[in-house]
């Protein structure tokens, strides 16, 4: 592979790694999922510590048992949340978002695989910036085999049932809960504010780039 086809091929999977909520029950094969494994710890931590742990969840039993504590924290957040954003322009996709949350929420056992991602330390943001890029890795690298993903963490309000569930030690949290399939949908390119939008120069708000710039 020429260095123009891994960049070409490694900023495709980035651009095109979003939530894949609607999987196959169809397994992963076990290189597969090893490879996304071993991708997540190829990730940064703080002093490169590397306190994480990744449990594998296929049994049926406790996937389901995952399933019904996520989906009785995602049924009290999608009440208590607005219906749509507020810049007008939004609605169409907070509603799309929103169907596809409650479709996660009902199916998260049907995924052939879930992923608690796991870190042990002091619960804080820099805590939490040694797990996340483990995370996101591993979605990036499912993404390049073919496999959907979505970050998820509704779970956390029930933490202590998801630990008691999996035996994890009082030590440990658990930073997110990741479904892994092969997609049902199409791969594309996610939707985001424009870098030129959030890019400053020298200064908070001083914009980098003029909009539609570097379309
Ligand atoms: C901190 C965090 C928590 C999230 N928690 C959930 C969750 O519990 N359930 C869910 O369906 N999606 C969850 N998401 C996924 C977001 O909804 C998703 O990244 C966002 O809507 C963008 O969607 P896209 O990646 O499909 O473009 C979470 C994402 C982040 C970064």
């Amino acid at each position: 592979m020429t260095n123009q086809d891994l960049s070409n091929a490694t900023l495709e999977a980035i651009r095109t790694t979003r939530s894949m909520r609607r999987v196959e029950p169809t397994d992963i094969p076990g290189e597969t999922l090893k490879a996304i494994l071993d991708a997540a710890i190829r990730a940064p931590s703080g002093s490169n510590q590397q306190t994480w742990s990744f449990i594998v969840v296929k049994d049926p039993d406790i996937k389901r048992a995952l399933q019904e504590i996520y989906a009785s924290v995602a049924y009290q957040y999608f009440e208590a949340a607005p219906k749509t954003v507020s810049d007008g322009s939004g609605a169409e996709v907070m509603t799309r978002v929103r169907s596809s949350a409650r479709y996660l929420a009902d199916n998260l056992h049907l995924a052939p695989v879930l992923i608690v991602a796991c870190i042990s330390g002091t619960r804080n943001f820099t805590l939490g910036a040694s797990i996340y890029p483990a995370v996101q890795n591993m979605m990036v690298a499912a993404r390049a085999l073919g496999v959907g993903s979505t970050l998820t963490t509704f779970h956390i309000s029930r933490e202590d049932d998801v630990k008691q569930l999996l035996n994890i030690p009082a030590d440990v949290h658990t930073a997110a809960l990741i479904p892994l399939g092969y997609p049902t949908g199409k791969w594309g390119k996610a939707r985001r504010r424009p870098v030129e939008e959030v890019v400053y120069l020298d200064e908070f708000g001083a914009a980098l780039w003029a909009s539609g710039e570097n379309a």
